[in-house]
């Protein structure tokens, strides 16, 4: 069983700028709560109660308001600084003692996911136990993400970063389990062209070792990259409307711990005091 997580919620976040200039992009809000919300709520979909957040230097107070150690939504939070943004594989060298000899799952703290099976799904990987498991979308425009071509079989046999030439329209989506050799893995990979440790070198070495799994997130479910400005506009329109149709939230935090009873009634009430007088905190009442 995968226990621990880590959300990597560093990076300049420079093609929002100037909205990221004092403010990092996973503070943004998507909708009614800050963005890193919805990927916190995908680990604890997943049962993972353990986290890391990598964020950048300088930005851990940001953070520590919206998502503090001392928290009342039943999980563990550690943070630690990223000193400049060397590539998603970097996480596992940050965080190397806090995986210690566990396996581990990260996910990029501006993906959105969405959908019904999805913490079926997600429930069932963290039961990995050797290698990589990747989660797999069909989208539109493959050439801006991580690309896998899959055979008949629903192998991977070929996977690039934004290649020019789509070899499929199957994007590699920023949530990703490793086993304990990730750290190791990653300690060996080497920058690319734009400088940084790159992710898909680090899945590669899994597919070479016939390590390297996918699950499919079909065109029922929703993966959102919320990088861009038009991206992040898109994905707050998405989670209004169906929180406005349904009257239910999404990455609703408190909601999922209150739900897997890893906090009680009382927690949800220091919540509510905490966040004053707002839309979030009726929600809660209503909990
Ligand atoms: C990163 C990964 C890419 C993946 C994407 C998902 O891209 O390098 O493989 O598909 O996240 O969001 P980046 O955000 O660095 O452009």
């Amino acid at each position: 069983m995968i226990k621990k997580g880590i959300i990597l919620a560093g990076g300049m976040g420079t093609r929002m700028s100037p909205l990221t200039k004092a403010v990092n992009k996973q503070l943004l809000p998507l909708h009614d709560k800050p963005l890193i919300y919805y990927p916190l709520s995908v680990l604890m979909l997943a049962g993972i109660k353990n986290i890391l957040i990598i964020v950048n230097k300088g930005q851990l107070n940001q953070f520590r308001k919206i998502i503090p150690e001392k928290n009342n939504f039943g999980i563990k939070i550690e943070y630690k600084e990223q000193l400049s943004p060397r590539g998603l594989p970097d996480a596992f060298i940050i965080g190397e003692k806090f995986i210690g000899k566990d396996n581990v799952v990260l996910i990029l703290g501006d993906n959105f996911f969405y959908g019904q099976s999805l913490t079926k799904t997600l429930v069932k990987s963290t039961k990995l136990k050797k290698g990589a498991k990747i989660f797999l979308h069909p989208v539109k425009k493959p050439n801006a993400y991580g690309v896998a071509k899959i055979n008949k079989n629903k192998k991977v046999i070929s996977l690039v970063e934004k290649p020019k030439k789509p070899m499929s329209n199957l994007a590699v989506t920023g949530i990703y389990f490793f086993d304990n050799n990730v750290i190791k893995f990653a300690k060996k990979i080497k920058p690319s062209k734009r400088k940084e440790l790159e992710i898909i070198d680090l899945l590669k070495i899994y597919k070479s070792k016939k390590k390297l799994s996918a699950e499919f997130i079909g065109r029922g479910g929703t993966w959102l990259d919320a990088g861009n400005i038009n991206d992040l506009y898109d994905a707050s329109s998405y989670v209004s409307a169906i929180e406005n149709r349904q009257g239910l939230k999404i990455g609703c935090i408190e909601e999922i711990a209150f739900k897997k009873k890893w906090i009680s009634k009382k927690d949800i009430q220091k919540s509510i005091i905490q966040y004053g007088n707002c839309e979030y905190a009726a929600y809660l009442k209503k909990l």
